[in-house]
């Protein structure tokens, strides 16, 4: 089974923290431990990110230099989480797709960040098990699943289980409309993910156990977005 892993730079470092980071890299590494598994993670910029681009923007950096910042802010990110799983990981933040599948190949567990501008990490992740085929995407936020609209700017906002693909790119495209909310995954992620059809689950991240349960037990509180013909009942992951 071949996971692919997105961490929102949020949880991972909502500050710096070794304790944490610590935590995240036992959570890979007990995901990790089995021949049947493969592992990729993306880690996200987080505030750290929003704080550089901020001040490149006053700065007078057009939107591409923001972005470029902000996908060395993720490498940053991403090389803490290595520091932290040692000998497991691919030693540098793989800086292509390609580049992260060798690193599979060899049996390390890839940690990227951003690859190019005019996206974020959500992206990243999607095109990546695209690529690779993996059999789950799993993006660890700082909320707790997919809302019909963006819950801290719409009070009628409903938490859902479970949505096709389809369901989920209606839901970002509408919340990207709506002036200064924020969508859980950007469009182009949501856009991969419905064409790839790749099973994806979406879950509150804070805590890193929560995934490790999410992979290996198939038990979460968060989002599960399926094809239709796939829908399947709670405790769908099981299976792996
Ligand atoms: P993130 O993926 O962390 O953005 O990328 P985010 O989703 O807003 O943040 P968290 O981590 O989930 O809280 C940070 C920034 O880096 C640039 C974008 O500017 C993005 O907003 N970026 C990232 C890219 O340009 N390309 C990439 O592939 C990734």
């Amino acid at each position: 089974m071949d996971i692919v892993i997105s961490v929102g730079g949020s949880v991972l470092v909502p500050e710096l923290s070794a304790e944490r980071v610590s935590r995240f890299a036992r959570a890979v590494e007990n995901i990790a431990d089995s021949e049947e598994r493969s592992v990729t993670v993306v880690a996200g910029g987080g505030k750290t990110a929003r704080d550089y681009i901020g001040v490149a923007r006053e700065l007078g950096s057009n939107d591409a230099m923001c972005d470029y910042l902000g996908i060395d802010v993720t490498r940053i990110n991403a090389r803490l989480l290595i520091a932290a799983l040692g000998g497991t990981a691919y030693p540098e933040p793989p800086t292509s797709y390609r580049e992260a599948e060798d690193a599979l190949a060899d049996d390390k567990v890839p940690v990227m960040g951003g690859t190019a501008p005019g996206q974020t990490t959500d992206a990243v992740a999607a095109v990546f098990s695209e690529y690779t085929d993996a059999d789950l995407l799993v993006y660890a936020t700082s909320v707790d699943g997919v809302y019909t609209a963006d819950p801290s700017d719409d009070a009628d906002a409903e938490k859902l289980d479970r949505l096709t693909p389809d369901e989920l790119v209606q839901i970002v495209m509408q919340t990207q409309m709506d002036a200064g909310t924020n969508s859980v995954v950007d469009a182009l992620a949501a856009k991969i993910i419905e064409r790839s059809g790749v099973r994806t689950v979406v879950l509150d991240g804070t805590e890193p156990e929560d995934i490790e349960r999410a992979v290996l037990e198939g038990k979460h509180d968060g989002t599960e977005i399926l094809p239709e013909d796939e829908n399947v009942e709670q405790g769908a992951l099981d299976e792996f």
